[in-house]
């Protein structure tokens, strides 16, 4: 049997759902045969989680549709609808993340067992994208330092760099060199430690969708949404700063801090406003995507605007 369940997209519309998504689930069995264009795919199963209030906002989520329908995620294509249309092309079966480089204790993990080894937290974050559009999301997941702290790094470990899935057979952005893959991040070690980094393994309560970032994708609120990457296959803890996908194919328009911060334009548009998905006036941009209390002090002394 498929382990995605096909749910008629009106039905996940819906924000009672979220609150009732045992419903969800049965009466996406009865709605199996609905076309394609009306269909999103998402796996069933439920996670357990509790709710975090220091972290979440308590701003309007976006629905569980536009969530998974408008995305960016250049290994499953370049548009918008294209992650949605070929996620199942992500094979997610037996995911193994390894952690390695300057730390004591290096790993490989398969997914299954590192869902057991942390309790999950449901943490509605704002995700703010360089191309203006932004979206308030209830995120499952746990704090990225905690599986940092697992591995122990040494005292050379100044920065972690991050590595998205290779996969050239079987996803369709990757027959391509549209960006050189696989796709990588990283931040500071500071920033990797802050509790606001998530390691995120769902949303709305279930496993995250493909479309999304599935099985493990990191969530930094308070950089533009291209840092956050989806799929991720390798945490590595190095000395240098590492390479990031963005940065490296056009320096000049994506720094390494890529904070989100209205008063560094990107070369080709201005970052003052945003348009929150669903909404047809645009907001003004907030300073560190508004998480400023959490994070400013990361960035004390430095200008932001060489450090963009
Ligand atoms: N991660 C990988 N591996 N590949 C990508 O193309 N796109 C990034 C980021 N992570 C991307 C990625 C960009 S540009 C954004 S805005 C966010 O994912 C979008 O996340 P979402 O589709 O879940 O909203």
């Amino acid at each position: 049997m498929s382990k995605y369940n096909i749910i008629k997209e009106s039905e996940v519309t819906d924000e009672k759902l979220f609150h009732n998504r045992r419903k969800i689930i049965k009466s996406s069995i009865a709605f199996s045969f609905f076309t394609l264009s009306n269909l999103l795919f998402a796996k069933t199963e439920d996670l357990t989680f509790k709710k975090d209030l220091q972290y979440s906002t308590n701003e309007q989520t976006n629905t569980i549709k536009q969530i998974t329908s408008y995305n960016n995620f250049y290994e499953l294509g370049v548009g918008k609808r294209d992650p949605m249309l070929n996620a199942n092309k992500l094979q997610t079966d037996n995911w193994k993340l390894s952690i390695e480089g300057e730390v004591e204790n290096s790993f490989v993990i398969d997914v299954d067992d590192l869902l057991k080894k942390f309790e999950l937290e449901e943490r509605i974050y704002r995700l703010r994208c360089v191309e203006a559009w932004s979206m308030v999301i209830p995120w499952i997941g746990f704090e990225l330092n905690k599986i940092i702290k697992l591995s122990k790094p040494t005292s050379k470990a100044k920065y972690v760099a991050f590595e998205s899935i290779l996969d050239r057979e079987n996803l369709p952005g990757q027959k391509r060199e549209i960006l050189n893959w696989p796709y990588r991040e990283g931040l500071r070690i500071d920033e990797a430690m802050n509790p606001l980094a998530i390691i995120s393994v769902g949303l709305y309560g279930r496993v995250l969708p493909n479309q999304n970032g599935s099985p493990i994708r990191l969530v930094v609120p308070w950089k533009y949404g291209f840092k956050s990457i989806k799929s991720i296959v390798k945490i590595k803890l190095v000395e240098k700063q590492p390479v990031c996908t963005w940065n490296q194919q056009t320096p000049n328009e994506y720094g390494f801090y890529s904070n989100v911060n209205p008063y560094v334009s990107h070369p080709r548009w201005s970052q003052t406003r945003e348009r929150r998905i669903g909404e047809f006036r645009k907001r003004d941009t907030k300073m560190f995507n508004g998480y400023s209390k959490f994070v400013s002090h990361m960035y004390d002394g430095m200008d932001l605007k060489k450090n963009f």
